[in-house]
């Protein structure tokens, strides 16, 4: 692959809050986790753990949670007219996480590494994702997250993944670069 190709991957990767209801065979989705942990990670520790979800009715009841903790925090749901406004109904939703016990301060950035280069790599195979920041709310209720995942796991990013329903290829506006070139 040559810059270029490279780039127009990088651009080609967004946020997909529409997806289609075509499963994503297990195989395919272990096959981008693997580009996740080809992601450097702090220390080289590779503690992280993936929690997939691909049960449709599992995933809604993860959403009714998610919702009802937002609104417990009085954190805005963004597109309520949405079916699923938190994971978009997506047929996969993956959780990043760690051993709650495992000492590493850079757990945070080893999943927003792994995480950027499976998207990558879901990009690469026309599949598409959408990292979703407020599943890492679970944390602050230990009581709701225990309906899903066992309190020694903790929650770091959680992302959907699936075919993007219909041609939706759009990606949020960038600012201009802002560089200084510091001597
Ligand atoms: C750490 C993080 C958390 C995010 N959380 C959410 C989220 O909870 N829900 C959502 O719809 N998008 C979420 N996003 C996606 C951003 O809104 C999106 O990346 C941004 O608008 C840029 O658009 P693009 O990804 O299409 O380039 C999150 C992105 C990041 C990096």
């Amino acid at each position: 692959m040559n810059f270029n190709e490279f780039y127009q991957l990088v651009k080609k990767r967004f946020s997909c809050r529409e997806f289609s209801s075509e499963k994503v065979p297990r195989e395919m989705v272990e096959k981008f986790l693997r580009a996740g942990i080809e992601a450097p990670s702090g220390r080289n520790c590779q503690l992280l753990q993936f929690r997939i979800f691909d049960n449709p009715k599992k995933i809604t009841e993860l959403s009714t949670a998610v919702a009802e903790i937002k609104t417990k925090l009085g954190s805005p749901i963004f597109r309520p007219e949405n079916f699923d406004p938190i994971f978009y109904a997506a047929p996969v939703v993956v959780f990043i996480g760690a051993d709650r016990k495992s000492p590493s301060e850079w757990k945070m950035s080893d999943a927003c590494f792994a995480a950027q280069n499976i998207f990558l790599a879901a990009a690469a195979a026309d599949f598409a994702t959408v990292a979703i920041g407020s599943a890492r709310y679970f944390e602050k209720f230990p009581e709701i997250k225990a309906r899903f995942f066992s309190t020694d796991f903790e929650i770091l990013l959680a992302f959907s993944l699936g075919r993007p329903a219909g041609d939706l290829k759009q990606k949020a506006p960038r600012r201009d670069l802002q560089v200084f070139w510091e001597n």
